[in-house]
């Protein structure tokens, strides 16, 4: 591809003058440049300056079997040559798209079943919204349409999406939509350390309770929570918090959808994050690990409660995308569960996380972490500004930053939510990545602690 002959310079100056990038502020992006990321193979990148990184965020959550899968790029091939596209509407389908959907019915926890198709997390939770409230308009109860989520709960960017997430930043970019409405996450660091994790997992989920009682059970549809919220910052919760919730939306006939976009294949040490956590889902929401990132795929899987009424009762239902159920995509996602499931990727990071868990009690040490938590291969390493008291930033997000670019300096790839290091690594991490990542870390931590004590 003769256009890819081009230097950094040449790059960073077409992209800034005619690419617009996600969650990007655009004047600071022309200032710096972007960081052209050119190959990967395994868990390494490499730029335009030929400059290598250890990526400890599987791209953003999502090359859970690793880069340089040649087997998935021959599966797209392969699949490109005997049927590109054809689509599931008007009574069709496609092989890859009916294979995937029994191979995910088998995979899910419970009775989900069925599956519906789409590209991407944000275009899934749509999916989620038009069907549950189909659902309840079918049960001849229309009223149930509001959805109680979490604050820094992320579930997409649509505004579907955005309205269901907590991210108060977004909500004030395009205004949220009316029927979603937000209650505390279980964030025990942040918002509970008078209370031991258990009593605060029951409290957080008490106020799911208190926001259905105010605004009357019989207008709430469902109740919508990442196993452990990503992108929110890897809030872990207590391990009373899922059984709570679970209980209060029985008590009061509120579905349960569970968004496994980050969770989802093997990121917790299970197949779903529900698997972890025991929960019953009525829905759920995957992306992402489906395909490793290697071709947009996404889709909810649906339990038994919600697809008799909708296959018994509901006549058409007035949804899809043109790429619901892409046979490539399909195909795609079929290979890399093969991958999962041959490779004992689940379980061998699981095991393999036990290392990690050991090495980060090294980074707890340092002087500028208040707690590191995990579960398996995610986790997040608080940055506070008094270890002692547990006391955060008040510049939220500053030290995060800072600490960030230190690690993409050192050649290290996590992310800084607010001033939470977030590691999110492909399940093929090994002892030798593991102990790359944390000198690393620890190294860009010490920067930082320089750096803060200097200015
Ligand atoms: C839990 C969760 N849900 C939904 C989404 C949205 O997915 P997408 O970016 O593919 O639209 C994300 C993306 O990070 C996510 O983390």
């Amino acid at each position: 591809m003769a256009y890819l002959n081009r230097t950094t310079e040449q790059w960073q100056e077409i992209d800034s003058a005619h690419h617009l990038h996600p969650f990007t502020d655009y004047k600071s992006l022309a200032k710096e440049g972007s960081n052209i990321i050119v190959k990967a193979d395994g868990v390494y990148l490499t730029n335009t300056d030929n400059k290598q990184f250890l990526d400890a965020m599987s791209g953003l959550w999502c090359v859970n079997v690793g880069y340089g899968r040649k087997i998935l790029a021959d599966v797209a091939y392969k699949q490109m040559q005997e049927l590109p596209y054809y689509n599931s509407f008007f009574k069709t389908a496609t092989a890859p798209s009916i294979e995937l959907a029994q191979q995910l019915a088998e995979i899910s926890p419970g009775d989900l079943n069925h599956a519906f198709f789409s590209s991407s997390g944000s275009e899934a939770n749509d999916t989620v919204v038009r069907m549950v409230r189909r659902y309840w308009d079918l049960k001849g109860q229309p009223n149930k349409k509001t959805f109680i989520s979490r604050e820094y709960a992320y579930h997409g960017s649509t505004m579907t999406g955005m309205s269901l997430g907590g991210m108060t930043a977004m909500h004030e970019q395009g205004g949220m939509m009316p029927g979603f409405a937000h209650v505390m996450p279980p964030y025990w660091y942040k918002y509970g350390q008078e209370m031991s994790p258990e009593e605060f997992g029951i409290f957080t989920a008490n106020k799911i309770e208190e926001k259905i009682l105010e605004l009357g059970p019989e207008n709430i549809a469902a109740f919508i929570g990442e196993p452990i919220q990503g992108a929110g910052g890897v809030i872990i919760p207590p391990e009373t918090y899922w059984p709570r919730v679970q209980e209060i939306c029985s008590k009061y006939d509120i579905l349960v959808v569970v968004d496994e976009v980050i969770c989802g294949f093997g990121r917790t040490g299970n197949w779903f994050g529900s698997d972890t956590y025991g929960i019953n889902p009525d829905i759920i929401t995957m992306a992402k690990g489906i395909s490793s990132g290697y071709i947009p795929l996404s889709g909810i899987m649906v339990g038994k409660r919600v697809s008799d009424v909708l296959i018994d009762e509901g006549g058409e239902f007035y949804h899809g995308y043109t790429y619901s159920g892409h046979p490539v995509a399909c195909a795609v996602a079929i290979e890399n569960l093969k991958i999962i499931r041959e490779e004992n990727l689940i379980e061998n990071s699981k095991n393999t996380s036990v290392y990690l868990n050991e090495k980060m009690k090294e980074i707890a040490d340092h002087p500028l972490v208040g707690e590191v938590r995990m579960k398996s291969y995610i986790g997040c390493v608080e940055l506070v500004k008094d270890k002692e008291k547990g006391t955060m930033f008040e510049d939220t997000g500053a030290v995060g930053t800072i600490c960030r670019d230190y690690c993409i300096e050192n050649g290290l790839i996590m992310r800084a939510v607010r001033d939470g290091m977030i590691f999110c690594p492909p399940l093929i991490f090994s002892k030798n990545h593991i102990d790359e990542l944390v000198e690393k870390l620890k190294k860009s931590l010490d920067q930082t602690h320089n750096h803060i004590n200097k200015n």
